[in-house]
């Protein structure tokens, strides 16, 4: 019987082993390896039958016999090693394959999955979910190949010794695999238990830790210890059940165990009057079995392994297999001239009822500057997020050139825009490395210099320790929001793109910085086209247009005196918003 999960698990197998072809080579000399180590483990039991029956019985010293313990363990020791080593470099290799095919894929699929996927749960794909992948691909192949090599050479050496005394065992280990396998599948589920919930704690730990602001303002201290309290003690429940869970298990094999030991005692008793069983002969096969006992187990917990390698792997493959996007536009573009055309565009997030964009049209000519503005959520950031193609529109066109984006290469477009988001990404690495970031990197020291100065952040970047080459922290977390976003400026600046998108570029600047860099900006912009999105009055007055949104809709389109005149939305907002700064 074959149902639609044990086709589809096939499959994922299947192609799991695929991440393992490349280490071919490794794998085998793997196997090779464990055969060695199985055979040289037998004999190393084998050898305790003279080794009692010759010195310690007939007291009859034979050197040759300690030399061969020592050798045959050396060589145990270093077939093992062997076989761990080749193992791991392969198993290794896998997860490290997996991982950068996930981060690439990470890079390369719309823009939107980021809005279903939180970031933590692609760091578990990318960590444990590619390490029990590997674990599956390569390092069950270890259990299953080894171990069973292992218990098919102590099997041999038990029937070469007396296949009679090997037959009780050979009829009691099922039972005993059947008993261990009911109470082993209880224990797994505990186990599973565990770890979600401990998953749950660290969780709820992590969102505390990080609000700790907030814990402490408002007062959630005793509501954040209580979350975690109740979490924690449902993990120690767990945890208690599991170990109960365990020493059942280990009084049940002790029990069987017994049984069949008493079992094998009473068949050796016969064999022995019949003169067919040495006292070695016996100790051979008290050995042997118990060696057998945890290769055993071992074999019956790979399944384990391979569930939760399957598991972690569709989980995997599930993003591996996502469309990239999409990128079929042929037409090279060297430099835009920076003519923006709207037809008629709507735009709608995934699972939203309403367009965040509703039928929007307008055109924005090189050479000039466009404001956008509207309350907060009319849509101003997801009308400028779709000209780099972050998110497609449902409807309408939007062109370049007269070209409609899809037609030109996404390399290329996204190189005509320069774009100061509103919330600002700085990585690790120091002011230069931040501002000559990416494509821009081969940019030179004076470059940069220059375009940090025009973004007036060669104030504060002279007073650090080491100037331009001083560290920012992860995420800029050393700097303040308004030098931070000074910093995207001057990465914009150095860009020098024919469009510029400035989304709230300079909210967090005094208004004698913002004076220094809309200066700056003002500069730029007349041979390239600027979107600016602004609360601020000085911005939005000398505009060549404004466009006011609201709720999606483009509802007043003209110069800030025409406006003004008209008395709508736009002079109401103006009266109540963009005071401030008049
Ligand atoms: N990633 C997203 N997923 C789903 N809905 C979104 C997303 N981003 C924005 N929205 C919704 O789309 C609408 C427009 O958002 P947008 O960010 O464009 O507003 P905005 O005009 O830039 O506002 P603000 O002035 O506050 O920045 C809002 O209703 C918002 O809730
Ligand atoms: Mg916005």
């Amino acid at each position: 019987m074959m149902d639609s999960s044990t086709v589809a698990s096939r499959k994922t197998w299947r192609r799991l082993q695929g991440y393992a072809r490349p280490y071919r080579g490794l794998l085998l000399a793997a196997a090779a390896a464990m055969l060695l180590e199985a055979l040289v483990s037998a004999a190393v039991v084998k050898l305790q039958q003279p080794i009692i029956d010759d010195l310690l019985v007939a007291q009859t010293f034979k050197w040759w016999l300690p030399v061969a313990m020592v050798l045959l363990l050396l060589a145990r020791g270093l077939f093992g090693l062997a076989g761990d080593y080749t193992i791991a470099r392969s198993g290794r290799n896998v997860a490290r394959d997996l991982r950068l095919q996930l981060m690439d894929k990470y890079l390369r699929i719309p823009g939107q999955h980021f809005d279903s996927e939180p970031v933590p749960s692609m760091l578990t794909r990318l960590g444990s979910d590619a390490d029990q992948v590997a674990r599956a691909a390569v390092d069950a192949l270890k259990v299953m190949i080894g171990n069973a090599l292992q218990v098919a050479a102590l099997l041999a050496v038990m029937i070469w010794t007396s296949w009679r005394v090997s037959l009780v065992l050979l009829i009691l280990a099922p039972i005993m695999a059947w008993t261990m396998g009911r109470i082993g599948k209880r224990y797994r589920r505990l186990n599973h238990a565990i770890q979600e919930a401990s998953a749950a704690a660290l969780q709820s730990a992590d969102q505390a830790l990080h609000a700790q602001q907030e814990v402490k303002t408002y007062g959630g201290h005793a509501l954040e210890m209580q979350r975690y309290g109740g979490q924690t003690l449902r993990n120690v429940r767990l945890e208690m059940k599991v170990e109960v869970t365990r020493g059942m298990l280990s009084l049940f094999v002790q029990f069987l165990g017994a049984v069949t030991l008493a079992s094998m005692l009473v068949v050796a008793g016969f064999e022995a009057s019949a003169g067919r069983l040495s006292a070695g002969d016996f100790s051979v096969l008290l050995t042997s079995m118990v060696a057998l006992v945890p290769a055993l187990r071992q074999l019956t917990n790979v399944q384990n392994m391979l569930n939760r390698g399957i598991t972690s792997a569709e989980r995997v493959f599930a993003i591996l297999d996502q469309a990239d996007e999409a990128d079929d536009g042929g037409h090279a573009l060297p430099r835009a001239k920076g003519l923006i055309e709207f037809r008629h565009v709507s735009a709608r997030y995934e699972g939203q009822e309403t367009p965040a964009i509703r039928d929007l049209s307008f055109v924005a000519r090189p050479g000039t500057v466009t404001a956008i503005v509207g309350r907060s959520g009319s849509g101003k950031s997801t009308l400028v997020k779709l000209l780099p193609r972050f998110y497609e529109p449902e409807s309408g066109q939007i062109l370049l050139d007269g070209r409609p984006l899809h037609d030109y290469r996404l390399a290329d477009l996204r190189s005509q825009i320069a774009m100061v988001s509103q919330q600002v990404m700085l990585f690790d690495g120091s002011i230069a490395e931040n501002v000559a970031y990416g494509e821009l990197h081969a940019a030179s020291r004076e470059a940069i210099e220059t375009a940090i100065r025009g973004a007036n952040a060669m104030e504060f970047v002279e007073r650090l320790p080491q100037g331009i080459d001083s560290p920012v922290g992860e995420r800029g977390g050393k700097l303040s929001g308004g030098q931070r976003q000074r910093l995207a400026i001057a990465r914009a600046l150095l860009k020098d793109a024919p469009i510029l998108i400035l989304d709230e570029a300079t909210a967090a600047l005094d208004n004698e910085s913002e004076r220094l860099v809309q200066a700056a900006l003002a500069q730029l912009m007349p041979d390239r086209t600027t979107l600016v999105i602004a609360h601020r009055l000085s911005t939005i007055e000398h505009a060549d247009q404004v466009l006011v949104l609201d709720e999606g809709r483009l509802v007043e389109q003209g110069s800030h005196a025409e406006l003004i005149a008209r008395d709508g939305l736009y002079a109401h907002l103006h009266r109540l918003q963009f005071r401030e700064s008049a």
